[in-house]
């Protein structure tokens, strides 16, 4: 314990660090599919959307970047119901411009498929679910009380209860856990010093 670096400069550069990573964390954007074109899966890779979004965290603040040649393609976000019987009619939001951000700017579960008929059919669907501040996915889906009423989207009400950011979320990414360890070792050099 001999020679620590001044506490000032320790707290200075935690400090930097913690707003480079609330940076980086604050608002992601994700690149459909990690493709470069949303459309069809292929024969080779049939359920690209749902593994897709399976092994990503979402967050409020992220968006979800929809590349695709608008001639070709396009998206829209449908509520549950029709996201299972792929019924285009009445999106609840239509994107065809080619490069189309979808803003998450609430919790819960959202569903995209393309506006071609017979894509939705061909898996090109996709479903996110994000997380709210208490860690639990605000998703019914999988238990008893889904959907009530499948005309209506089940999520533009939770408006106004906007959680902080999820640290204890169990969210997989790292940089979340790096901000916490970091905040964490902040609070406890400004400890030490005072
Ligand atoms: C498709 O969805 C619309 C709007 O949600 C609904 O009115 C219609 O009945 C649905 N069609 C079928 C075949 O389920
Ligand atoms: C999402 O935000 C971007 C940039 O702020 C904006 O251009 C885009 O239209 C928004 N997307 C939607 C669907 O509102
Ligand atoms: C977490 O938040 C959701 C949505 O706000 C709520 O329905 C749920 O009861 C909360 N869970 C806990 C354990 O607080």
């Amino acid at each position: 314990m001999a020679n620590l670096r001044s506490p000032k400069v320790l707290v200075l550069y935690a400090f930097q660090l913690f707003v480079l990573v609330q940076i980086q964390v604050s608002c992601y954007q994700f690149k459909v599919g990690d493709l470069d074109a949303w459309g069809i899966p292929t024969s080779a890779n049939p359920q690209v959307y749902s593994f897709w979004s399976k092994y990503h965290t979402f967050q409020i603040g992220d968006s979800l970047l929809f590349l695709y040649p608008p001639s070709q393609d396009s998206v829209i976000q449908v509520t549950e119901q029709n996201y299972i019987s792929c019924n285009l009619t009445a999106p609840l939001l239509y994107m065809k411009n080619g490069n189309s951000l979808f803003n998450i700017t609430t919790h819960g579960v959202f569903y995209f498929t393309s506006g071609i008929p017979g894509h939705c059919e061909k898996k090109q669907k996709l479903r996110i679910s994000v997380l709210s501040g208490n860690g639990s996915a605000y998703s019914p889906s999988y238990g008893p009380s889904a959907l009530p009423d499948s005309a209506a989207p089940s999520y533009p009400t939770v408006f106004g209860t906007m959680p902080l950011p999820p640290s204890s979320s169990p969210a997989n990414r790292f940089s979340i856990l790096l901000s916490a360890v970091i905040g964490a070792g902040i609070s406890a050099v400004i400890n030490a010093i005072v």
